[in-house]
């Protein structure tokens, strides 16, 4: 049996790794130092529990347990792997991780690689206020809370159970941001209005309440649903008024908000029919009190209706 000592050192050789392999990685740390730094100082293997599921699941759809007492290393290695995330909860809660399950993937600890993603689009400073959506861990609030103090970050998540989890688990580091359990589209307006707002829960349609509670010039990173089997991530930034614009800057794969989960045609979003998935990238994003509207700027003289 291995002391908890021998167990910290393994986990800072392991994030000392994943650290390196990010600082080299296209869609790593890029310039951001600060991030580098917070990844080296927040010990991601606090925010997991001790059961998780694999996100793959088998043959018969059921996803494996990786469970700490049975297979510590296995366990503490795939926290450190950069394209790895790790299920935490499935259907809302109605399953337990007590063994092999199938069901709904409704909650889990973002992998580094995804995350570091959006913290470098995102570019929070110090100062800033920040609202973060679907605190899952707390991991990302860390991370968040590192860069921008902790009393100008707050974080909504729509599973009290988790939001309280991760409260705990973020004051045990000494971090205090303020953990919202309640329903993240509708935001937090009592923290705001916020210079960055992220999201690490995909939507179909960006919720307005983000939109007015966001600054003049302030940012917005959402991972946006697609026609493309998979989401964009995008940043827009706000006039102030309720509208914002910008650009998808990346692929992504996230779970759904809860409110969003079901299916809506992309002609009511504000596709353009007949976008290819090959011009994700150029693609231009404006949402408003006028609703959302995704162009192509080739195609903006006959943007959808
Ligand atoms: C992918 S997980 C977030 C993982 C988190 N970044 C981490 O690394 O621990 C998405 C989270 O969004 C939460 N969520 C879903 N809909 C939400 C909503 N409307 N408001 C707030 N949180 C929501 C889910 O409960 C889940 O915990």
């Amino acid at each position: 049996m291995r002391t908890s000592r021998e167990m910290a050192v393994t986990a800072e050789t392991l994030r000392q790794r994943c650290a390196e392999l990010m600082a080299s990685h296209p869609r790593g740390f890029g310039d951001c130092g600060w991030l580098h730094e917070a990844f080296l100082s927040v010990p991601r293997e606090h925010f997991v529990q001790d059961s998780v599921w694999w996100e793959t699941p088998g043959k018969d759809g059921r996803h494996t347990l990786l469970d700490r007492t049975q297979q510590p290393k296995t366990w503490l290695e795939m926290i450190y792997e950069p394209a790895v995330a790790l299920i935490t909860q499935m259907d809302d809660g109605a399953v337990l991780p007590t063994g092999r399950a199938k069901g709904a993937l409704t909650s889990s600890i973002s992998s580094p690689g995804v995350i570091i993603e959006l913290l470098r689009h995102l570019a929070p400073q110090p100062g800033d206020r920040v609202m973060e959506i679907g605190t899952g861990t707390g991991y990302t609030t860390a991370l968040l809370a590192t860069r921008a103090d902790a009393e100008h970050v707050v974080t909504v998540e729509i599973d009290a159970e988790l939001a309280a989890r991760a409260r705990v688990r973020l004051a045990a580091l000494d971090l205090h941001p303020l953990v919202i359990a309640g329903d993240g589209e509708l935001g937090y307006t009592t923290g705001g209005p916020y210079d960055r707002i992220v999201a690490t829960a995909s939507v179909r349609r960006i919720p307005q309440a983000w939109l007015d509670q966001l600054r003049p010039g302030g940012v917005l990173v959402v991972p946006l649903d697609s026609p493309f089997g998979h989401d964009l991530l995008v940043r827009l930034e706000g006039d102030g008024h309720g509208t914002a614009q910008g650009r998808a800057v990346e692929r992504v794969m996230f779970m759904r908000v809860r409110g969003q989960r079901d299916v809506v045609p992309y002609a009511d979003l504000g596709w353009p029919t007949g976008a290819a998935p090959e011009n994700w990238s150029d693609l231009y994003i404006t949402a408003g009190p006028a609703g959302q509207r995704i162009i192509l700027p080739e195609a903006s003289a006959t943007p959808p209706s």
